[in-house]
């Protein structure tokens, strides 16, 4: 008999869908495995600014979705993103049409950030900031700031004492950190309150920034922020192996089509949607805590989010595969690698 291990279903706090045929595509594998997933706002060419966006995007989603065959109960969680002049009257509508979060994209640090937030600490976003905290809203932030003679790796860290401004001057608003990359990052998270907690990626679990560069350049694993050094890889497998509630899994599964990534100015972003429950059981096995990936999966993001467990469970059996090298029009992560664990 093959081993088996039987997970409570996933939220994903970090998803790109994306819209139209990606769309389509895409959501069939988080739907698999995950009850609930934040969908984040940076889409184009329509970006989700707006309580009409939010409503837009939720049924595009549940179009895509009632199309696929085998359905699995879901529930894309919405959110809008927050720039320069996102009112605190625009809150009050995305929340009002469901948004449960903002998110904050610095400019020109990702994709599609390039009408992102300027500044973090002028009157007029803090105003929009207290209006998501009276609403009870997240701020899921994009950690990085770019910067004058700041390379692209340490441009998490040149972030850090923002998001300890904004923890010390909000105290009642749930920020949550999106896919830390540094260990000053997640002693960071471990040192604020309990307002503050972080996502965790499968990518930022198992690569370094010799992955994306040291053997070859190579585009399926470039990513924002960018994978870093052996030490930050170490404290990103313990806060998220260890029984500490504010490190939570949001994968950022965030699809480019081959062509997007394989060019001369490759767009940022890792595939892992159609692998991920599947590679974070290696990761925690490895470490020797299969016995927490529950708690980073089903419970930690729900308890952060207020939101009640999910039912149902989906089940992974010990048993070797081999990733497809291309999924529809995108390179997945791990691309002909093969894998220990199966989706049952
Ligand atoms: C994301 C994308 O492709 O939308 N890319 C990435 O490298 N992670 C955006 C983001 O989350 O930074
Ligand atoms: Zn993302």
């Amino acid at each position: 008999m093959n081993e088996k291990i039987t997970l409570r279903r996933l939220d994903d706090m970090h998803c790109h869908f994306r819209i139209g045929s990606l769309l389509k595509e895409v959501l069939p594998f988080t739907a698999q495995y995950a009850s609930r997933g934040i969908a984040m706002p940076n889409t184009r060419p329509r970006a989700i600014l707006t309580g009409n966006d939010v409503i837009w995007y939720r049924d595009e989603i549940k179009r895509a979705f009632d199309e696929m065959p085998n359905r699995y109960p879901f529930e894309p969680l919405m959110t809008v993103e927050i720039r320069d002049n996102t009112t605190p009257q625009m809150i009050a509508e995305a929340h009002c049409a469901g948004a449960v979060a903002g998110k904050v994209y610095p400019l020109g640090v990702t994709t599609n950030s390039d009408e992102g937030l300027r500044d973090f600490e002028n009157k007029k976003i803090s105003e929009t900031f207290r209006a998501m905290q009276d609403a009870g809203m997240l701020l899921l932030i994009h950690g990085e700031l770019d910067r004058e003679r700041i390379l692209v790796t340490k441009r998490e860290e040149v972030f850090l004492p923002t998001l300890f401004k904004l923890a010390e001057k909000f105290p009642n608003l749930k920020i949550v950190l999106e896919h830390i990359s540094t260990k000053a990052a997640a002693e960071s998270v471990q040192q604020l309150g309990k307002n503050v907690a972080a996502t965790i990626t499968v990518h930022h679990l198992c690569l370094t920034l010799n992955d994306v560069v040291g053997y070859g350049i190579q585009p399926h694993h470039g990513c924002m922020p960018m994978p870093k050094d052996f030490d930050d890889r170490d404290m990103l497998i313990a806060v998220a192996t260890s029984d500490d509630p504010k490190f939570f899994l949001g994968s950022d599964t965030a699809p480019h089509p081959r062509e997007r990534k394989e060019c001369a100015k490759g767009a940022c972003g890792i595939y892992t949607a159609p692998v991920l429950p599947q590679v974070l059981a290696e990761v925690f096995e490895k470490a020797g805590r299969l016995d927490r990936l529950e708690n980073f999966v089903s419970r930690f993001g729900a308890d952060f989010y207020s939101l009640p467990l999910n039912d149902g469970t989906i089940s992974l059996i010990k048993s070797e595969w081999i990733v497809p090298e291309q999924i529809g029009s995108v390179v997945p992560f791990r691309a002909g690698a093969k894998l220990q664990w199966q989706l049952a």
